[in-house]
């Protein structure tokens, strides 16, 4: 029986191809004009506080998908090492930036033992796959991938959505969905939505100086640095 970190892999991996029209509110994901244009709005808030950093020399992005954030990081950072667990997703990521200074591998964040540290880490829509029983390794690898003094950065889902009939998509608790693709196929993953307050604490617990932050309907975002 494949686990549901497994599904969740193989969710993404076929996930590929369909990915961008969620961020850009394409196809299922289109709820009209009005909805479209309070996400951009609520997308560039994100953005502008994410390049209100100054350039740095090494980007750590995990979990990449299709380069939706990878895009932004490379005008960030001299280098840019993105990891993740879909092969498909880092090829469509590879294609759409064609940047040399971006550089993949791929990677089950959940086995992962950072060897270097970085200046900065970045992860979007990430945190709420990880099992709240991971949490905390998870972070802990995190703090170990940044130098101290180096900059996290996250943004990740505020409610739920996309929970409707029909992307598909239904609640099987507080930390789980079903997940369904354009040809009908399903899976089961973790999603969790997460309170800013919760989530700031939870992040200070393992070491960073940070405070989550809500746009107005859509998304968390959080930037930081690792204390010392
Ligand atoms: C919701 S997408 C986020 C993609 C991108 N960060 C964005 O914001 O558009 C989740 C990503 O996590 C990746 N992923 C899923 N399980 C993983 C794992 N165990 N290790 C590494 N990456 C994983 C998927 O392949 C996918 O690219």
């Amino acid at each position: 029986m494949t686990t549901r970190l497994q599904q969740q892999i193989e969710y993404y991996r076929a996930r590929a191809p369909e990915y961008d029209e969620w961020f850009y509110r394409k196809g299922r994901y289109d709820h009209g004009p009005a909805h479209t244009k309070q996400w951009q709005q609520e997308v560039e808030i994100v953005h502008r506080q994410l390049h209100s950093g100054t350039r740095c020399e090494h980007i750590l992005e995990l979990a990449p998908g299709t380069g939706i954030w990878t895009q932004e990081l490379a005008q960030l950072g001299e280098r840019v090492t993105a990891l993740d667990a879909s092969p498909e997703m880092i090829a469509i990521n590879r294609a759409k930036l064609a940047a040399d200074h971006v550089e993949y591998a791929l990677c089950d964040l959940f086995q992962w033992r950072p060897q270097q540290q970085v200046d900065m880490v970045f992860f979007g829509f990430w945190l709420s796959h990880v099992p709240a029983d991971k949490l905390s390794s998870f972070l802990q690898a995190v703090r170990a991938s940044l130098r101290p003094g180096g900059r996290l950065f996250i943004v990740d889902s505020r409610e739920p959505d996309s929970s409707n009939p029909r992307t598909g998509t239904q609640s099987l608790g507080a930390d789980r969905q079903q997940r369904e693709l354009k040809d009908g196929r399903q899976y089961e993953i973790v999603k969790i939505y997460y309170q800013p307050q919760a989530l700031t604490a939870t992040l200070r617990e393992h070491g960073f100086d940070i405070q989550v932050q809500a746009t107005d309907s859509f998304f968390l975002y959080a930037d930081g640095l690792r204390s010392a």
